[in-house]
């Protein structure tokens, strides 16, 4: 077979645009030949739970199903009975960006809360944490939050161990989507057990595909008495994959050494290179804080749309002319830099 696209070809859409890390794909043909039991009682599988529990701690156990969403959504509903609800940023992924999968497949109740900059603290988390025993009102039971999360934003270990210390008191669990739970702790220098069990936080929806993986997340449980049934609920909502052992392989890959480490190290330092670059160019504003991957910027729409055709990324609020680069694990200084140039070239003739 040809290749069919420009394999130099970068884009600063998003991390899903990367392709699967060499490391990753020689893990998958690591795993390949003969045969294995399928539907993850394989040895591939097996294996993960030490290499998560070195991370998150012995009581970890780890469901790897195949993408974010569904992370999420089986996490949720694992974590919730029909009458109870999620509070979440309005930002949120499974607020925003899940085709409402949470309510619709998972039939979720969100309840989400506006914030300045993506983050919960404890006082957002009242705006929704009430109505306890009011039949009337869905019963808040699970505080979900994203580290790094969907505005570029991180939360630190004393943020998360603050909400979670709030939301266990209030009989709230408290939901991680890890989707960039590397790009956080990269981004801190902490181990992820630091924002994650040792905070406090109950179940973790871990992100594999956008760090490197050819596909595959997890739910990653740390507190075993939160969440029910996921054994179950894999299946019924899709996720049981029959070739476990090849997700397993690549989680394996990424977890076992320092793969995940670098990967999110790069991805976050080409976004501060991004930042810098274009943070002086007249008429460009960065306007969020640039702590993990993600750029975002306000530029005239004329330029927007010049630039789009030079680079693809996406436009992230279209009132306010907001765009989002997103910096992958394999965005190298050259593609960063020529960017750059192309963003000062399309400022200089921009309209006025
Ligand atoms: C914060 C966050 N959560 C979850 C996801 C998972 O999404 P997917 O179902 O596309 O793997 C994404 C992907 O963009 C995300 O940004």
């Amino acid at each position: 077979m040809i290749p069919r696209h420009d394999p130099q070809l970068k884009a600063l859409a998003s991390d899903n645009y990367a392709g699967v890390h060499p490391e990753i794909l020689q893990a998958i043909a690591t795993a390949n030949g003969g045969h294995q039991t399928a539907y993850g009682d394989d040895v591939y599988t097996e294996a993960l739970q030490e290499v998560f529990q070195r991370h998150f701690g012995e009581q970890a156990h780890a469901w790897p199903v195949f993408n974010g969403t569904a992370a999420n959504v089986v996490s949720l509903r694992a974590m919730t009975a029909q009458w109870e609800a999620v509070i979440c940023a309005e930002s949120a992924h499974i607020n925003t960006d899940e085709g409402g999968a949470p309510e619709v497949v998972g039939g979720i109740k969100l309840l989400s809360v506006p914030t300045p900059d993506g983050k919960l603290t404890p006082e957002l988390v009242d705006r929704q944490a009430w109505g306890f025993g009011d039949v009337h009102r869905a019963q808040p039971r699970v505080v979900s939050i994203s580290n790094s999360t969907e505005l570029g934003t991180v939360y630190t270990p004393a943020e998360i161990a603050a909400l979670c210390a709030h939301a266990h008191e209030r009989g709230l669990l408290v939901h991680l989507d890890g989707s960039r739970l590397t790009n956080a702790a990269a981004a801190l220098d902490v181990p992820m057990r630091a924002l994650t069990t040792d905070a406090g936080v109950d179940v973790l929806s871990f992100g594999g595909t956008k760090i490197g993986l050819l596909y595959g997340e997890a739910v990653v449980v740390l507190n075993p008495d939160a969440a029910r049934g996921i054994d179950y609920l894999r299946k019924t909502f899709m996720q049981l994959s029959s070739k476990m052992r090849f997700v397993s392989a690549q989680f394996e890959a990424l977890l076992s050494g320092d793969l995940w480490l670098r990967n999110a190290r790069r991805a976050n330092a080409m976004g501060r290179r991004l930042a810098e670059a274009v943070g002086d160019i007249p008429g460009v504003e960065v306007t969020r804080p640039v702590e993990a991957n993600a750029v975002f910027a306000v530029l005239p729409p004329d330029v927007i749309g010049r630039l789009q055709k030079r680079m693809r990324f996406y436009t992230w609020d279209e009132a306010r002319n907001e765009v989002r680069w997103m910096c992958a694990f394999d965005t190298t200084e050259a593609d960063v830099d020529a960017f750059a140039a192309a963003v000062a070239e399309e400022m200089g003739s921009a309209r006025s």
